[in-house]
């Protein structure tokens, strides 16, 4: 912060909520500033999302106070990106951008369409992407819906008014540039004098951006403090309660192909060749729209393949045959858990079991209450799913505890081939700590891995091999002590 603290826009005071015996915060206040940027971070469950919630009016507090006049009669105007971005999926980008802005019941409707295309690409254009505005919101990839959300949160914020920017983890899908690009407007945001709250697991990311951080713990205001007064180290402890080991890995004995792609082609990737074996982890790289965000998909079967053929074992995967591709030892976890890899309705114990372990467990056998116990509780201890609570809906779990039922659910199958998109979003550094060492011991144990990664960082640490692709080609490959995250970013940017 260059200037002093300007006016007051939010103060919250001794803000409680709990959800049955569960209290999710306790007596949480903090204060936010025009021109401020505010990071809250915390380990998963710690109540980051619940905050935000509450001041969206979506849950009620038990007890506190949140005062959006602190500075002067004038209301502070809130807007908000949830961790679930809120777009409709089956309405398009053009449509999504144009939700709840005041239409004008006069326009002409084609006149109105055009507008708000222009719009549209104005708005999507900010953050350097070209995306197609008239495409349904379910075809784009996780970081395009992103930048389409906080697009639409953005809309019109320069109008003058007083307003706070509250964002839930904007980032958990962006690669460094992208990751750059939106720190770049929420600067922006702050420097025209609006304040800014946003919750981030990427620790270095918030240094860069914030000014001041607020911790918590267990619903609890664990340190409220300047950004120039911890580091990252101290950030780490702030959240986990302690230092965080970086992952030991050993080099792969790489044993027999386990899978073997040719030719693969799709929307952006053209001619791809890999080939993965036992125990390798191989990682694929690349900005946002690259044809990073595909390949798992269309390997597993979900997605489209232009051409190209797949192997598994020898066994050839068909495209749109999903139940082949796990009976020969397939697992998927998708970039996004909303859409594809679990259903919200649900407990996290029925989730686990929608995928059964092939050889052990009849597709046409009911599976009895006491075996989907006994396997939520090795598999949610060993993943580390929090609470412990296997027959709670998964829709209230914290979005980081989501994203480990959805991993439990797949190396629950101990599948030969794990393919992986974004295997640690949204979860905190100590327990991606915990996925990584799972991730590595699954290898360890034979099963041939292709995790794709906006994070470089984690592709360089956990990565026997890393495949950077650039404009839907490999444009370099990456082992040994080639293998670091500058490396990664510098192969990723097109020519
Ligand atoms: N609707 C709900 N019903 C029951 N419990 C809930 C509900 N919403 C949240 N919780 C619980 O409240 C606690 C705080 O959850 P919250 O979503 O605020 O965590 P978070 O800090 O955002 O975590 P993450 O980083 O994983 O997103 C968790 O234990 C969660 O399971
Ligand atoms: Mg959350």
């Amino acid at each position: 912060m260059t200037t002093g603290p300007g006016r007051e826009l939010l103060r919250v005071e001794g803000l409680t909520k709990s959800f049955g015996a569960t209290r999710a915060l306790d007596s949480v206040g903090l204060t936010i500033h025009a021109g401020e940027v505010l990071a809250v971070v915390g380990h998963n469950g710690s109540g980051k999302s619940t905050l935000v919630k509450i001041l969206a009016g979506f849950h009620t507090a038990d007890h506190g106070v949140i005062d959006l006049r602190a500075g002067s009669g004038e209301p502070t105007e809130l807007r908000f990106i949830h961790q679930d971005l809120g777009l409709v999926e089956t309405l398009s980008t053009r449509e999504n951008l144009g939700l709840g802005g005041g239409r004008s019941g006069r326009a002409w409707l084609p006149l109105r369409t055009a507008a708000e295309r222009r719009l549209a690409r104005e708005l999507t254009a900010q953050f350097g992407v070209d995306i197609d505005v008239d495409a349904l919101v379910q075809e784009l990839s996780p970081a395009e819906r992103t930048i389409v959300a906080i697009a639409r949160a953005l809309r019109g914020w320069d109008s003058g008014r007083t307003m706070l920017l509250v964002l839930d983890e904007p980032t958990a899908a962006l690669h460094g540039a992208e990751v750059d690009r939106l720190m770049a407007v929420v600067r922006r945001v702050a420097e025209r004098g609006a304040g800014v709250l946003f919750i981030s697991h990427r620790l270095d990311e918030v240094l860069g951006v914030a000014d001041t951080v607020l911790a918590l713990r267990n619903g609890q205001v664990a340190g409220h403090l300047p950004c120039a007064e911890v580091d990252y180290a101290g950030l780490v402890e702030l959240v986990a309660g302690k230092a965080v080991g970086t992952l030991e890995r050993r080099a792969a004995t790489a044993g027999d192909p386990v899978l073997r792609v040719r030719g693969l082609a799709g929307r952006s990737i053209t001619g791809l060749d890999v080939t993965v074996h036992a125990g390798e982890i191989v990682g694929l790289a690349g900005i946002l729209g690259s044809g990073r965000d595909e390949v798992c998909s269309m390997i597993f079967g979900g997605r489209q393949r232009s051409a190209g053929s797949v192997e598994l074992t020898g066994n050839p995967l068909a495209p749109g045959d999903l139940r082949s591709a796990i009976r020969h030892g397939a697992a998927f976890v998708p970039g996004d858990r909303h859409a594809d890899g679990a259903v919200m309705t649900m407990t996290a114990a029925e989730n686990l079991m929608t995928v059964r372990v092939p050889g052990t467990e009849s597709r046409w056998r009911r599976i009895s209450k006491g075996h989907e116990a006994g396997e939520a509780a090795t598999w949610f201890a060993t993943c580390g799913v929090l609470p412990a609570r296997p027959a709670m809906e998964l829709s209230q779990f914290s979005g980081g505890n989501q994203q480990k039922v959805v991993l439990a659910k797949w190396l629950r199958t101990r599948p030969r081939l794990l393919l992986l998109e974004e295997p640690t979003q949204g979860v905190d550094v100590g327990a991606k700590a915990t996925i990584h060492q799972l991730i590595a011991e699954t290898a360890g144990g034979g099963t041939a891995v292709l995790v794709a990664s906006s994070e470089a960082k984690e592709l360089a640490e956990l990565c026997d091999r890393v495949l950077v692709l650039a404009d839907g080609v490999v444009t370099a490959e990456l082992t040994g002590a080639e293998l670091t995250e500058s490396r990664i970013l510098r192969a990723s940017v097109p020519a």
